[in-house]
């Protein structure tokens, strides 16, 4: 019979890391793919049988290299399942955004998803599987870091155009929007502001961020057959930040019930 395979772009950061776990439940083999090749060993080696989580180097900026992935991909079964989570956000104002921050920014948050699903569509076609996108609620509301939010918003219609075209094919394609997620990726700005993650807590009605396998379960519904009549769809994974916040809703309500 032929293996399921599911690819996780950036899998060898704390998100993609939960992700790769998670699809490991109902995916024959989980690919590792992330540029940093010593740390998918390493994620790989974490989560555990070296047959089933295998860790494939790939810059997702670079066709060849993703051309490689869908290769490494075809040898061990068919994709059933493509995650798209590698990104990056450079955390900068517009007015400090250069052009070259602006390519990059699109090139690793967008452009990387439509290479990807190009380079595995015909497998997706093959076992009728979906895509599902790492988006953020930057891509929803403005929250700073515009390069990457223009990238994150482009990746929600690009989400939307794959389930449009594909849909006949039996592909689905969503995408999951997480609110603010203690990662490396915030190493830098936790370095300068311990408090970062205290004062960003304030402002979300659960009154808690998010953590890497709240992200990782959304995922493995939208990838999996409970959700076989859902796609096209953004699915926030914020601790409701974006339906509202609290503060501001007895500000205007002069209600102490907020
Ligand atoms: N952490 C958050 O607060 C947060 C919030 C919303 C959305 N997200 C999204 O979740 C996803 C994962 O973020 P994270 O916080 O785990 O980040 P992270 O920095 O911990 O992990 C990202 C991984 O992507 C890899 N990567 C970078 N460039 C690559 C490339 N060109 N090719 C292949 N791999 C590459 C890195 O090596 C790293 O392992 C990203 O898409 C991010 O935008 C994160």
């Amino acid at each position: 019979m032929t293996h399921s395979v599911a690819i996780v772009t950036g899998a060898a950061g704390d998100i993609g890391r939960a992700i790769a776990r998670r699809l490991g439940d109902d995916h024959d083999v989980v690919l590792l793919a992330d540029i940093d090749s010593e740390a998918a060993d390493k994620a790989a080696r974490e989560i555990g049988d070296s047959t089933r989580f295998v860790p494939i180097a790939c810059d997702v900026t670079d066709a060849k290299s993703v051309a490689e992935l869908a290769a490494a991909a075809a040898a061990r079964g068919v994709v059933r399942t493509l995650v798209n989570n590698a990104g990056a956000a450079r955390a900068v104002s517009l007015h400090e955004t250069t052009p070259e921050i602006w390519r990059a920014d699109n090139a690793l948050n967008l452009e990387a998803a439509f290479l990807c699903f190009r380079a595995v569509e015909d497998m997706l076609k093959e076992s009728r599987g979906s895509v599902v996108n790492i988006a953020s609620v930057n891509g929803m509301n403005v929250f700073g870091h515009p390069a990457y939010s223009v990238a994150k918003a482009g990746l929600l219609h690009l989400t939307r155009l794959i389930a449009v075209e594909y849909g006949k094919f039996g592909i689905r394609s969503n995408a999951v929007a997480p609110g603010t997620v203690r990662t490396q990726a915030w190493e830098a700005r936790a370095a300068v502001n311990p408090q970062v993650f205290e004062e960003a807590r304030r402002w979300y009605p659960l009154q808690r961020i998010v953590n890497p396998d709240d992200v990782a379960n959304a995922v493995h519904f939208l990838a999996g057959s409970m959700a076989a009549a859902i796609s096209g769809v953004c699915l926030p994974v914020d601790c409701g930040l974006t339906a509202g916040q609290a503060e501001l809703a007895r500000t205007f309500s002069q209600s102490s019930h907020y």
